[in-house]
């Protein structure tokens, strides 16, 4: 009978605990991860009449979802074109008309 000695990492279930706060892990996730992926922010069914909004953090970014006239969802950057102003605040609502910069 052959008896061999088990590793430490053998009974690892879980990631090393730098994983978990590392900064620099942080920013790889942030690059390779959150900025290059899609992401599930949610369901459909949230946002479920026309004029309905949810913001959503992703990475660094707010990012904006719209059911749109056509009750599509139409996701953007949550900030205006001019000067990068942050379009609407709350986490949900509901918009009674476009969409306009304060
Ligand atoms: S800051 Fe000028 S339109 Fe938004």
């Amino acid at each position: 009978m052959t008896t061999t000695a088990r590793s430490e990492t053998s009974f690892t279930s879980t990631l090393p605990g730098r994983y978990y706060y590392d900064p620099a892990i942080y920013e790889l996730e942030q690059e390779r991860i959150f900025s290059q992926m899609w992401v599930c922010v949610g369901r459909a069914a949230a946002i479920s009449t026309v004029g309905a909004y949810q913001t959503v953090s992703i990475g660094r970014e707010s990012i904006l979802i719209v059911r749109n006239r056509e009750s599509k969802l139409n996701a953007f950057l949550n900030v205006c074109r001019h000067r990068g102003s942050r379009l609407c605040i709350g986490e949900a609502g509901q918009l009674k008309g476009s969409i306009q910069c304060r």
